[in-house]
């Protein structure tokens, strides 16, 4: 069967703010990633996913849209954008654009003409209520950032909504000439050559029409039930795969998905409904949520996760659907500090969390800084965070009673900045990020941990994951085949199984330090395969897979080939 594209390719994002600064003023640009693009295509990847680089006041580091039509000055102008599609494409390496339709920010023209009265045609374009009868807000919603979801405006004594932070107001989707207007955007970016869209939160994007209070829910999560994968949200994915996506053929495009189910999940991707490539979701990420709560220090349930990710390859193979693969992106903190060690086994924990995933059914996704193994920063103080979600934690934190060190240290583990911080290139100044002063500090360790060490060590992250590149590439298994979980609770051993039609793949991983024996399930005939490995994070793992001492962090990948029957042997 011949697959789309982009289900055999590796995408790798861009954090442009944290990527590469070129003219010194501490924040990365956009010439910062064209002068990389030789590093990308050595990594092998196909795809840049390029994070917001519109216009933007920068509250929410472009997630705040105020012009879709330019570029944000402190990345660089329109004709640099244009130099990076150029270059890009002239490497065979494809853009892929962020799209943030759900809101924009209050400074886009949109939001300033629609809160100035209630008949300006753009009122519309918005989502604005009366207050209840006491003068508060129309429901009891909760922004995902903290706070009410509503925001009072004086003006036109109305309330708008705002699931992010207030100056990240919600789209009224339900306005066909909104949603035409946000398509015809779209096309812009495809006609300058965008070769694909990642949508923000775009399960949101259709609200209860009632906006109901949620009686039932707790506090944090209230409302949720009322926009998440929302009524009208596959037929105005719909719309826009025929307005957009459609125009051409080889396009990719990955929904952000805010907790979401696998039935929708399957919905958005099954390539007869015609809404979207792929999708992240992010259950697999909430492991260490203990309760749901995310702003506490927790160890990972490392049997929710294998179920979690086993329950997403499961399904969504059997429905028809297809998963984005991904530990890191710009939100989550750094994966070999999160589910690995980033003391003395940060290289092999961070090759044995890319081969669990890498040989997974989905199209991985390489977050910058991933492939050299870069960890959380551990920022000592307050005034090293930037991000608009964590001081707003910070402050309910403060209000709940906690300590002050008992607030950095959840910071420390949880915050977004935690992979924001800036692009280890090299050990001189700033990690090569920056001449200048870089917009948030850098991690200390890149004397130790950058790109010009990786490369230079053929052993290094980086060539574990150039590796696993080219594997998915190479292996049709590694794309096509059914995934089987085994040992569901072994509390230490991830192994799965890829089925292919003569073959198979056998992947092992220690998630842990302390040594442990894998022994192959009596289920799987052993003596009816040859077997060699494909990769693996130690020089000398075992050839016998049937009962492997595995070493701390130990990860290895046999692809079994049935033996030929002996009525074949002789043919
Ligand atoms: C998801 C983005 O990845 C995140 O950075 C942003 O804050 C929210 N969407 C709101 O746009």
């Amino acid at each position: 069967m011949t697959q789309p594209w982009w289900k055999q390719a590796t995408i790798y994002q861009v954090y442009p703010k944290s990527f590469l600064d070129t003219d010194g003023d501490g924040i990365g640009d956009l010439p910062g990633i064209t002068e990389k693009l030789d590093y990308l295509k050595k990594l092998g990847i196909e795809v840049i996913w390029l994070t917001p680089v519109y216009q933007s006041p920068q509250k929410d580091n472009g997630y705040d849209i105020s012009d879709y039509y330019s570029i944000e000055p402190e990345y660089g102008s329109m004709k640099d954008l244009e130099q990076l599609f150029t270059e890009a494409h002239k490497r065979h390496l494809k853009i892929v654009m962020d799209m943030v339709v759900n809101h924009t920010s209050t400074a886009h023209h949109w939001f300033q003409e629609s809160r100035k009265n209630r008949n300006n045609p753009f009122r519309d374009y918005y989502i604005w209520k009366d207050p209840k009868p006491d003068g508060g807000p129309p429901n009891n919603w909760q922004s995902k950032f903290g706070g009410s979801a509503w925001a009072w405006d004086e003006t036109t004594g109305q309330y708008y909504l705002h699931l992010y932070d207030p100056t990240q107001a919600d789209l009224n989707w339900e306005n066909p000439q909104l949603r035409q207007t946000i398509y015809r955007m779209m096309n812009f970016w495809i006609d300058k050559g965008a070769d694909g869209f990642r949508m923000d939160v775009i399960n949101v994007i259709s609200k209860n029409q009632r906006f109901p209070d949620d009686a039932d829910a707790p506090p944090d999560a209230r409302g949720k039930k009322f926009y998440t994968d929302g009524p009208r949200v596959h037929e105005f994915l719909q719309e826009m795969n025929r307005n957009v996506f459609s125009r051409r053929i080889e396009m990719m495009t990955v929904g952000e998905m805010s907790s979401t189910s696998i039935n929708n999940c399957i919905r958005y991707t099954k390539p007869d409904r015609h809404e979207l490539s792929m999708v992240f979701n992010f259950h697999h990420l909430k492991v260490d949520y203990p309760g749901g709560k995310k702003w506490t220090v927790a160890r990972p349930d490392f049997l929710k996760l294998k179920q979690i990710l086993s329950d997403w390859q499961t399904r969504m193979h059997a429905g028809g659907g297809w998963n984005a693969l991904f530990w890191c992106n710009h939100d989550q903190p750094r994966i070999v500090s999160r589910f690995g060690d980033d003391g003395p086994y940060r290289e092999v924990s961070a090759k044995m969390l890319a081969t669990t995933l890498h040989m997974m059914q989905g199209t991985p996704y390489i977050y910058q800084g991933e492939e050299i193994g870069m960890t959380n920063p551990k920022y000592q103080s307050l005034s090293d965070y930037r991000d608009v979600e964590s001081l707003n934690a910070y402050r309910m934190l403060k209000k709940k009673g906690l300590s002050e060190t008992g607030i950095l240290d959840i910071l420390a583990h949880k915050s977004r900045d935690n992979g924001r911080s800036p692009m280890q290139w090299n050990n001189r100044k700033n990690a090569g990020f920056t001449s200048g002063t870089p917009w948030i500090p850098i991690c200390p360790n890149y004397p130790e941990i950058n790109v010009e060490a990786a490369l230079a060590n053929r052993q290094s992250i980086f060539y574990h994951y150039q590796k696993l590149v080219a594997l998915r590439r190479k292996y049709p298994i590694i794309v096509e085949g059914a995934y089987e979980l085994l040992l569901p609770n072994d509390p230490a051993i991830f192994a799965y199984l890829r089925h292919g039609e003569a073959e198979e793949l056998l992947v092992v991983s220690n998630f842990f330090k302390a040594p442990v024996t894998f022994a192959l399930p009596d289920s799987v005939p052993a003596n009816r395969y040859d077997s060699h490995i494909l990769i693996s994070n130690y020089s000398d793992s075992p050839t016998d897979f049937r009962k492997i001492q595995l070493r701390p962090y130990e990860s290895i990948v046999y692809h079994l080939t049935r033996k030929p029957s002996r009525s074949q042997l002789h043919q």
